[in-house]
């Protein structure tokens, strides 16, 4: 969470930021290029990796790595965290996706990526899953980019894949009611196939040697992100700890929180830590964490799911 003095800080940039299209005319941040001469437009090994809570994400790398793998290329496919961060320069390509959270990247995922070695000029390309449906996307997978920028990561190029979103804030007190639930026939096989030909133009783009450059865009959702929009969704929230007599210790929720903040010993969750990813709740399978918000009780992605039986497709590629 922003302590007061960021947030003031974060305040006055977004006002700086609003006032730029005012002044310069023009509705684009800083143009993210290559720093350094691209290493190879050979690939032979790749990785793909992700950030997912509630599989999204993790299912479009999986179909991605597949995709690359059936053109002929090693592909070592997996959750970030999982990841040996050391042997990330020796691969030929690296891709990374993220879900889109709060207008952005997770601020995880852009930490992972800044605590990455120096990748030498390696090929980059990123993805991102969004619920939308305007969820600042391009922005999101741009700030993915821009970090692997600063990495010495060449960037190729970028894409947004929309969903079924996960946001528990959505589907809260009797919103629930509402059917049908929109985007809840994503993703669908169009949705897969877009997926599928995105892992084949990140080859071509590479085998063409070109870079490619982005800009971030000004709009409503990307000055928002200035304003702590985590920071906002924290103050709302009244109540978030485990429930002691429903709690089965699977550890689920520890596994899932990017910030370490569950003490599952003690049933509780470390407000200031908490990044407000709802992957507790949302993966709990017991139905033990409990988080208020305005005096209601927030149900998880998979029970929501449940309720409004609604099942996610899964690319042929990947059953079984
Ligand atoms: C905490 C949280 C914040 C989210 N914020 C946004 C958002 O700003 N814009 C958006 O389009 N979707 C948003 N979503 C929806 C997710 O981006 C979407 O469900 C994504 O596909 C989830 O990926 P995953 O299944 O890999 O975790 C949010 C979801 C969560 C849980």
């Amino acid at each position: 969470m922003d302590d007061r003095r960021t947030f003031l800080k974060k305040s006055v940039m977004a006002s700086a930021v609003l006032a730029v299209p005012t002044v310069a005319g023009c509705a684009c941040l800083d143009t993210i290029r290559a720093k350094v001469p691209m290493k190879t437009r050979q690939v032979n090994r790749a990785l793909v990796v992700w950030y997912s809570q509630t599989g999204s994400t993790r299912r479009y790398g999986r179909l991605m790595a597949k995709t690359m793998q059936e053109a002929g290329i090693k592909v070592t496919a997996g959750d970030l965290r999982e990841i040996d961060q050391k042997t990330a320069a020796s691969y030929d390509l690296l891709v990374v996706g993220a879900p889109v959270f709060y207008y952005d990247a997770p601020s995880f995922v852009q930490q992972w990526v800044r605590s990455l070695p120096d990748l030498g000029g390696m090929p980059v390309a990123a993805y991102v899953s969004f619920g939308g449906p305007e969820g600042n996307q391009h922005n999101a997978a741009c700030s993915i980019l821009e970090c692997l920028v600063q990495k010495n990561g060449v960037p190729m190029t970028q894409k947004a894949f929309m969903n079924i979103g996960s946001y528990p804030l959505s589907w809260a007190g009797d919103k629930i009611n509402k059917t049908p639930w929109k985007n809840q026939n994503l993703p669908d096989r169009q949705t897969y196939e877009q997926v599928r030909q995105y892992a084949l133009h990140i080859l071509e783009q590479v085998a063409k040697g070109q870079p490619a450059e982005f800009s971030k865009k000004i709009t409503l959702r990307e000055i928002s992100t200035y304003f702590g929009p985590i920071w906002w969704t924290k103050r709302s929230i009244e109540k978030h700890y485990i429930l002691k007599d429903k709690c089965i210790a699977c550890g689920t929720c520890v596994e899932k929180c990017p910030a370490q903040a569950i003490d599952l010993a003690n049933h509780s969750v470390n407000q200031e830590a908490c990044v407000m990813c709802f992957g507790c709740l949302n993966n709990c399978p017991a139905q033990a964490m409990y988080l208020e918000y305005d005096g209601v009780r927030l149900i998880g992605f998979h029970e929501f799911l449940k309720m409004k039986n609604i099942q996610i497709m899964e690319p042929a590629e990947l059953k079984g």
